[in-house]
């Protein structure tokens, strides 16, 4: 696996590959790499002839009280893991070369509506900077398919609307979740959990499956549904975000009529921010 620091590296590899027509598959990601990232990896693989990956911890979709120093970097045993799964070139880009004039005079990307409700709401302008870095990525690494993990729910919902918008001819794969064993969906953040922290987390995916039940006996209603959730979630020592039930296709509230929804849950546990989501198709 070649590591290319600078887009004009990669750019000048990148043509030598689509002189030989091989199609490109490009996983972006901020690094702190594991098993979650690598099923996107080895998706990659079978969804085109190069696999193409990025590590940069994007400045732009941190707030100004999240910690961007303290985002994890392993860029060693990143390589090592990208290596052993398959990826052909990694992009690892420091900010100067991706945000040569600094961030603030940057052009900005803003897919509409959906870039301000949930975590965005939670987190206003992430989304700016995920749309806006995703398509440096993606103008600088020029892929045929592109593909993302489907924990950042509304992260894969807002870039298949700016591909849409923005017509750009490239496929977005959403991938599924990878979870440990008890149900945690596995991410970076979980590192910043303490041991005891730790065994509470899972409580996120089972409030998910709790509602998903809920659901589907169609007792109550999805306000109520959602607050027991949230009722239980800080009974076991969580703090609220957010616990809602969304339209698959549009994150807004559903119609009576929508039979495709999601559940999406964001809540605090000690320093991480854990975010999760359940797919449930109505009959
Ligand atoms: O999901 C992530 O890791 C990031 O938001 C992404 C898509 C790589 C953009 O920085």
């Amino acid at each position: 696996m070649r590591t290319c620091h600078t887009v004009h590296e990669l750019r000048a590899t990148l043509k030598t590959e689509r002189l030989k027509n091989k199609s490109i598959v490009f996983v972006p990601t901020m690094g702190n790499l594991h098993d979650g990232h690598m099923s996107l990896i080895r998706r990659a693989t079978k969804e085109g002839d190069i696999v193409v990956s990025s590590i940069f911890v994007n400045p732009m979709q941190f707030g100004e009280n999240e910690d961007i120093e303290r985002y994890p970097r392993t860029l060693a045993e990143d390589q090592t893991l990208l290596l052993e799964n398959g990826c052909h070139y990694l992009f690892a880009p420091d900010a100067l070369e991706m945000y040569p004039d600094g961030k603030r005079s940057q052009t900005q990307i803003e897919v509409s509506d959906i870039s301000n409700i949930l975590c965005g709401a939670s987190r206003p302008g992430h989304f700016v900077g995920v749309s806006t870095v995703v398509t440096k990525l993606f103008n600088i690494v020029q892929p045929d398919v592109a593909i993302f993990g489907s924990k950042d729910f509304q992260q894969l919902k807002v870039i298949e609307n700016m591909v849409r918008d923005l017509s750009a001819n490239i496929k977005i794969i959403g991938e599924e979740i990878a979870r440990a064993e008890d149900g945690l969906a596995l991410s970076s953040r979980n590192g910043y959990l303490t041991p005891e922290e730790r065994v509470i987390a899972p409580s996120v995916y089972q409030s998910l499956l709790n509602a998903k039940e809920q659901i589907l006996s169609r007792e109550k209603t999805f306000e109520e549904i959602s607050e027991e959730a949230q009722k239980k979630l800080e009974a076991s020592g969580l703090t609220r975000d957010y616990f809602e039930i969304r339209s698959q296709h549009t994150l807004k509230k559903p119609t009576k009529k929508e039979k495709d929804l999601v559940i999406l849950v964001a809540a605090y546990l000690g320093k991480a921010r854990l975010i999760d989501n359940l797919c449930i198709t109505l009959n």
